[in-house]
């Protein structure tokens, strides 16, 4: 079997798909190439309604679902025709899928994919439905990917933090001497994305530029804070059901300036991560930040102000840039897959016992 596997991610900011092909050879991936494809907007659309009970939405679905496999289909290919390796060359790709819905306290997570015609566009094996068989063992179905940063992040005596600021963000924890532990943080981009739009027309606010001409405003920030889930203790993930716009709009007075209430949204975004790390995983000495929000100048920068005097940086500096992280997970998730390997998600999501994740859509 090769060492070759391509990740494919799409998370909640609905951005697009995320590929990477990796060689697992060695106990830190080697990346051969990354390519992403852009959903257009008609889709993300679409997914953004699927994401809220409405009238039958299994036509939706099914189609919706097709044109996500065509589009990580897309991006497997664009990902070997840059590294110029033919697929037979791969073993398996691993494909996380479009999440709609998640409620593991109602014992189901949906993500919307179609690895059968992934497999079949392919010519791959492709590996799926990762976060299903935690939650049937009682888990949240997430935040997965702490399982991957502890393979390649841990640091014999240094306690770090990685942080993935998808849609949504997510924290792992890892202590030298402790067991590992993750979970979700709060909203990450996916307020800030939905704000920018709504006032901007743009699907963000690049480097945070819009957030910069604003002031952060206290009482809206102490007001947003109040949520209950960021004083939920661990095991917890979360998603677009909970902080959505309407949940954004019954907080606001409707007098506030929008640029403000956008410097606000990237410090409540701050705030949820560092506030988890002080209540959840206290003694953390530095954080590696991943995922897109890395990219946000202004977010790294008053990150680091927060945080301080612990040190901020970025998961290059460990040699992953931060796009491809949680890519890079599903392709080492599935080869966790094909291997049968019982990963230890007790402590990170709360499963009953560890357990082999996906499930293998032949080519
Ligand atoms: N230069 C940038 N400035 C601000 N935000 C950025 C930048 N680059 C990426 N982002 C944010 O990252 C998001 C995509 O992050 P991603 O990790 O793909 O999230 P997800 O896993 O939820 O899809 C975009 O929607 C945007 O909010
Ligand atoms: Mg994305």
């Amino acid at each position: 079997m090769s060492a070759l596997y391509v990740g494919v991610m799409s998370g909640t900011s609905l951005d697009g798909a995320d590929a990477v092909l990796v060689d697992l050879s060695s106990k830190r991936p080697g990346f051969v190439a990354a390519a992403s494809i852009p959903f257009d907007a008609p889709l993300r659309s679409r997914l953004a309604e699927l994401c809220h009970p409405g009238r039958d939405g299994l036509d939706a679905a099914g189609e919706c679902s097709v044109q996500l496999a065509q589009a990580y289909a897309d991006a497997t290919r664009a990902v070997l025709s840059t590294a110029g390796i033919q697929a037979a060359a791969v073993s398996a790709i691993g494909c996380h899928g479009q999440t709609v819905r998640h409620r593991p306290e109602r014992g189901f997570t949906v993500q919307l994919n179609d690895p059968a015609l992934l497999a079949e566009l392919t010519g791959i094996d492709v590996v799926a439905d990762f976060r299903r068989r935690d939650v049937a063992a009682g888990g949240q179905g997430a935040p997965l990917v702490p399982l991957f940063h502890d393979a390649v992040f841990r640091d014999k005596s240094l306690n770090r933090a990685i942080v993935n600021i998808g849609g949504i963000s997510n924290a792992t924890v890892l202590h030298p001497g402790r067991p590992l532990t993750g979970f979700d943080c709060g909203p990450g981009n996916l307020l800030l994305d939905h704000w920018a739009a709504m006032h901007q027309g743009k699907p963000f606010d690049r480097d945070g530029a819009w957030a910069r001409s604003g002031r952060a405003l206290p009482e809206l920030l102490s007001r947003l804070l109040q949520e209950d889930f960021f004083r939920a203790p661990p095991p917890k993930s979360t998603g677009r059901e909970r902080f959505n716009p309407a949940w954004l709009s019954r907080r606001l007075s409707g007098s506030e300036a929008p640029a403000d209430v956008q410097a606000t949204l990237l410090e409540l975004t701050i705030a949820a991560i560092i506030d988890a790390i002080d209540r959840f995983a206290p003694g953390t000495d530095e954080f590696f930040l991943c995922g897109g929000g890395a990219h946000n100048a202004l977010l790294r920068e008053r990150m680091a102000v927060v945080a301080a005097p612990r040190r901020v940086s970025t998961s290059e500096a460990l040699g992953i840039a931060p796009q491809w992280v949680e890519a890079a997970a599903f392709a080492w998730l599935a080869e966790r897959c094909l291997k049968r390997v019982r990963l230890p998600l007790p402590s990170v999501t709360g499963a009953r016992h560890d357990c082999v994740l996906g499930a293998i859509y032949p080519r």
